[in-house]
This record gives C-alpha cells, sequence and structure tokens, in this order.
C-alpha cells in the first residue's frame, strides 16, 4: 500500500472487534518496527505483549476506565526503552532513548495498518502494574501502552493544524 493512503488508514481506534491478532502476525509487525533508525544503532526499544486472556486482563487493569473501554477485545503490546544507552554523548541523556522508540513505534503503527489491524497508543496507564507483570527490569522505561486489533465501524478523522502553523522555511 502507498505510504500516503497508509498513513490515512492508521487512526486512533476506539472499538475493537472480537478478531484476535495472532503471535506470528505480531513478530513480523515487531520485525518491521525494528528497521527503524536508532542513536548508533543502540536498538534500545523492548516490547512486551499480552495476547492471552490471563495477560489481556491483567493489562487491562492497568489502564484507567475509559482506555479500558476503549481497547476492549483487543490485545496490547507494552513498548519500553532501556535507559542510558541511546544519546550516551550528548547532554540530554534519555531524551534520545524516548526519540527512539517513538520512531520505532510509529512504523509499528504503519505496519500493523498494512497488515488490516488498527492500534491505539495509550499514554495514561500503570506502568508499576506492567512492570510487575511482565518483569520488567528497573534500566527500562515503559511508555505507551497499544492497543491492537481490528476496528469496529469507522473513527473520526481528527483535523490536523495548517502546515504553516508549524513550519518555517528560510
Ligand atoms: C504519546 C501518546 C499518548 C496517547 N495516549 C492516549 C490515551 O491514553 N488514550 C487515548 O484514547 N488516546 C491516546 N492517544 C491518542 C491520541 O489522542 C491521538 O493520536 C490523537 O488524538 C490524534 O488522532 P489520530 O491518532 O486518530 O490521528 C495518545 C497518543 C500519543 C501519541
Amino acid at each position: 500500500m502507498e505510504l500516503n493512503e497508509l498513513v490515512k488508514i492508521r487512526r486512533s481506534v476506539r472499538s475493537y472487534s472480537e478478531d484476535r491478532i495472532s503471535e506470528s502476525e505480531i513478530r513480523q509487525i515487531i520485525a518491521c518496527a525494528q528497521l527503524s533508525p536508532s542513536w548508533k544503532n543502540t536498538q534500545t526499544g523492548r516490547y512486551y505483549v499480552a495476547l492471552s486472556d490471563e495477560a489481556i486482563e491483567t493489562v487491562m487493569n492497568c489502564l484507567p476506565d475509559f482506555n479500558q473501554n476503549s481497547s476492549r477485545n483487543a490485545a496490547y503490546i507494552i513498548s519500553s526503552y532501556q535507559k542510558g544507552l541511546s544519546g550516551a554523548g550528548s547532554d540530554e541523556g534519555d531524551l534520545w532513548g524516548a526519540y527512539d522508540l517513538g520512531l520505532q513505534n510509529a512504523y509499528l503503527l504503519l505496519k500493523a495498518s498494512e497488515m488490516g489491524y488498527d492500534t491505539l497508543i495509550m499514554g495514561l496507564r500503570d506502568f508499576q502494574g506492567l512492570k510487575e507483570y511482565f518483569g520488567i527490569p528497573d534500566d527500562e522505561t515503559v511508555l505507551p501502552v497499544i492497543a491492537i486489533g481490528k476496528r469496529k465501524g469507522e473513527p473520526v478523522f481528527k483535523p490536523r493544524k495548517d502546515p504553516d502553523e508549524i513550519l518555517k522555511i528560510r
């Protein structure tokens, strides 16, 4: 699928059907995300996936009510990054680990869209509960929980700013 089409299809989806993604499809999506660039190729992004009923319920319990409702029936991908590697040598430190993970997550979302899956990034979550359940080590910073599944109904397009509001060319 052509890139412009793909980025239009990708929307934050808040209503999912009961079709659950398979482990092999998750693996394909993560393999694509791994092709994104990172600081000195440090590749500090890490993924924890809830696919079983038990794991999905546990992750759901780490979400506030409105995110639980938006992601019902979906599986979950939790993404984190190893601290202290990306950005080493710069005085901005760990900021670059978050930057790298954001890039990796963008590839992940677009690959999911290409494969006919929809996603919702959720920044509001109880990261402590997730760390305990998946055994995420303390040297990782947990960022979003990403719901993944198939859309039920059509999501609304959220309008973007005029490019001239965000762009300066000299
Ligand atoms: C870092 C980040 C955190 C977000 N957290 C949430 C969240 O907790 N719950 C939610 O419903 N949407 C969340 N979103 C989705 C945004 O609201 C959504 O991307 C934005 O409104 C633009 O809509 P679109 O993704 O359909 O283009 C988050 C998005 C990002 C990038």
